[in-house]
């Protein structure tokens, strides 16, 4: 038995008044003088534990009380236990005590980590880009589809079934829609042009919109081709729309995007939807027109294509909008690569850099 604690001389109340009142005095002074998580336990260990707690030392008097002292044994038992659970209560939950927050403590004048700066991808931040040339110019800015249908990707872009134009766009076709009729069967869009014509199917003249989107080929990557990519198509449709607007148009983006001293000239093409169409080309922007390695010592870029709207896209058109009639209103349309301006713009000669998720190049957009 503890020595600390003196069993009661005898059984009478006042006898057991003292006896108890001395453990709990000396259950208070304890209890007063807990400063950490650690003592508290002890203290409760002390107390409370199982085996060896002084409580188990206080209830064994009890073996020695006669028969009458019994009851009012219980009740001061009962309350001094009360009493040692509330004191372990208070102390465990009264806060940290100072050494515990010491432990714990922040050191404010060390140095923080570094946090990485996030940044947009060169692809978005090229694709923001172009689409705010054409915005401060009044367009709007349309989406359409990654699956797309045979209709639009094609047979309303003036590609028939079975016209040569469609090899020139390696496609991925989705599988098991041989039973649908052609114009049905889903592929993914190998360009953004179809969402010309979802453009106009919703809305009558004039308009004036540009479309970024993902677009998808079957081809095989290398340095400069991705089977995914980015393309812009712009649209603009009105009554007296010329090749002249065209030119001013896309000679202007041009300027905007690589610096006012680009010159710009078009070169007879062939785009099914466009007639005339045209391939746009810009000054070197590496040599200045002079004549580099970049620029096969030409002087001149090719980036873009473009044309006036073929009349019989306008007729597809016109099947939903009858509006869209080609004696009346003309347009131009042009579709340029995300990635291409964003190569030229950046100086990246690796294609496959933008998708590669590698910090080393990300970390130069930052
Ligand atoms: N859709 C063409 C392509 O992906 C690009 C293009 C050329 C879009 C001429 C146009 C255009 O709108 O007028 O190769």
């Amino acid at each position: 038995m503890s020595p600390e604690i003196q069993p009661p001389s005898s059984f009478d109340d006042t006898s057991l008044d003292q006896a108890f009142g001395r453990v709990t005095a000396q259950a208070r002074e304890e209890a007063a003088a807990l400063t950490d998580p650690g003592s508290v336990e002890a203290f409760r260990l002390r107390w409370l534990g199982r085996k060896q707690g002084l409580l188990n030392d206080v209830s064994a008097w009890l073996k020695a009380a006669p028969p009458a002292a019994k009851k009012s044994f219980g009740e001061r038992f009962k309350t001094l236990k009360d009493l040692v659970e509330g004191l372990l209560d208070q102390a465990a939950g009264s806060g940290h005590s100072d050494s515990a927050l010491a432990a714990e403590s922040i050191d404010i004048t060390l140095p923080g980590s570094r946090r990485l700066t996030g940044a947009e991808h060169p692809i978005t931040r090229t694709w923001n880009e172009i689409v705010s040339v054409f915005a401060a110019l009044g367009y709007s800015v349309g989406v359409g589809p990654e699956v797309e249908t045979d209709f639009y990707n094609f047979e309303s872009m003036n590609f028939p079934p079975g016209h040569p134009a469609r090899d020139t766009q390696d496609t991925l076709v989705i599988a098991n829609q041989e039973r649908r009729p052609l114009r049905d069967r889903l592929l993914l869009r190998t360009h953004t042009s179809p969402v010309q014509m979802r453009t106009m199917e919703s809305q009558p003249p004039p308009i004036r919109i540009v479309i970024p989107g993902k677009v998808h080929r079957n081809e095989a990557d290398d340095a400069t081709h991705s089977s995914t990519f980015h393309q812009v198509e712009g649209l603009c449709v009105d009554t007296n729309i010329t090749f002249s607007d065209l030119k001013g148009t896309l000679d202007h983006a041009m300027k905007a995007l690589f610096g006012p001293s680009v010159k710009t000239r078009f070169f007879p093409s062939f785009f099914p939807f466009t007639e005339p169409s045209a391939d746009v080309q810009i000054s070197c922007i590496f040599c200045g027109g002079k004549g580099c390695r970049k620029c096969k010592h030409s002087g001149w870029i090719e980036l873009l294509g473009c044309g006036m709207v073929d009349p019989a896209v306008f007729a597809f058109a016109a099947e939903k909008q009858p509006a869209y009639d080609s004696k009346r209103i003309s347009g131009f349309a042009f579709g340029m690569g995300i990635e291409r301006i964003a190569m030229m713009k950046y100086g990246v000669s690796d294609i496959g850099q933008f998708y590669s998720g590698d910090m080393r190049f990300l970390g130069q957009f930052a």
